[in-house]
């Protein structure tokens, strides 16, 4: 599991040792806590470097890979466009070349609804047309697009798993969300009920009911169940395949801050700020395919509840994993 000490990969690898896997990490720890990892194996290193992803697939005896590994920021891999392609292709390309390497053959790849662009019809499925209006959501696509060939070329069978917005925490309070800086509404909103400061709503004058961004916010271990779904397609023989991971239901930036605002009892100002570049008006999702093919229902859909989740780990970490890195 590459990017397994991240958020999204430390709920999955979870998931996967409670569906009976033995997951191992591969981290460089930039962004991941070596505290989420719990007590999966873990070895740090980088994507790009095709030595390291080669030995870690050989000496753990790896027959599937579950890649994270990315960055994830839209406004900065429009500020950085060489820095995405660099991190997020070219590692992604060295991690399945290290795959051909060491006769690995199942891919998960972690994509996102960025690859769409702006929507012509919601909710989305996953025929919209491809078009993506940031460099983030342009890296997810071309690996998606390398896949095929990879397919064809290698024997590599995949699932791209399109995930909206990411959010909420383990239930058992044992992970959470730890992002530097944190550019995701729930967690900037629960900091700011937790330390009484403004949060800023990036843009008031979209085409939506309030005015504020429309998204698909999917609780983190509903994320994690997909993750098992999938691998258990791949090892059952099914065939390559994308799939949306979200709950069909937009929520504005406005609900999220009420949804923050009910769960802790706490007044949050809302101050204006620009737009920022590279956002989508409306993002939701269609779910139809994923849940009549993998079964994959979201079963922590309600928004407080996911807010409550996140507020339960962030309200015993304030500050985030203790051990940072
Ligand atoms: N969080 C979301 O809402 C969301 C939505 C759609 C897609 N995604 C995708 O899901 C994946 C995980 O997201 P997340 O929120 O868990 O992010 P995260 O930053 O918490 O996790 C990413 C992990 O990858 C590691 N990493 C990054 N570059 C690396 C490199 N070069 N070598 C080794 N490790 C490296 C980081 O240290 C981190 O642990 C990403 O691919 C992201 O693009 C996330």
């Amino acid at each position: 599991m590459t990017g397994g000490a991240g958020y999204i990969g430390s709920h999955a690898a979870k998931a996967l040792r409670a569906a009976g896997h033995r997951p191992v990490i591969f981290d460089n720890l930039s962004a991941g806590h070596r505290e989420a990892a719990l007590d999966h194996p873990i070895v740090v290193g980088d994507i790009r470097d095709l030595d390291a992803v080669r030995r870690a697939l050989r000496q753990s005896g790896a027959t599937a890979v579950m890649h994270f590994a990315a960055w994830l920021s839209v406004p900065d891999s429009v500020r950085d466009p060489i820095g995405y392609y660099r991190n997020n292709v070219e590692g992604a390309l060295t991690v399945l070349e290290a795959m051909t390497h060491e006769h690995c053959h199942h891919f998960v790849f972690s994509s996102t609804c960025a690859v769409y662009g702006e929507p012509i019809e919601t909710p989305l499925r996953e025929s919209h047309p491809h078009r993506p209006i940031n460099a983030y959501g342009q890296t997810k696509l071309a690996v998606e697009q390398a896949l095929p060939h990879f397919e064809r070329a290698y024997d590599i069978r995949f699932v791209a798993l399109r995930y909206f917005n990411a959010a909420g925490a383990d239930p058992d309070g044992q992970l959470g969300e730890d992002h530097d800086p944190e550019i995701h509404v729930i967690p900037r909103a629960l900091h700011a009920a937790a330390n009484g400061t403004p949060i800023d709503i990036f843009g008031d004058d979209y085409p939506t009911p309030d005015g504020t961004c429309l998204r698909d916010y999917v609780h983190v271990t509903d994320l994690a169940d997909a993750h098992v779904r999938a691998l258990r397609r791949l090892e059952s023989g099914g065939a390559s395949a994308a799939y949306n991971v979200g709950t069909e239901r937009p929520t504005s930036v406005h609900d999220v801050v009420n949804a923050v605002e009910r769960v802790t009892g706490r007044k949050i100002e809302r101050r204006q700020a620009p737009r920022r570049p590279g956002d989508p008006a409306v993002l939701y999702a269609s779910a139809e395919k994923i849940r009549s093919e993998l079964g994959w229902t979201p079963r922590h859909a309600e928004l407080d509840a996911i807010v409550r989740d996140a507020w339960n780990w962030h309200s015993r970490h304030p500050t985030g994993y203790e051990g940072k890195g």
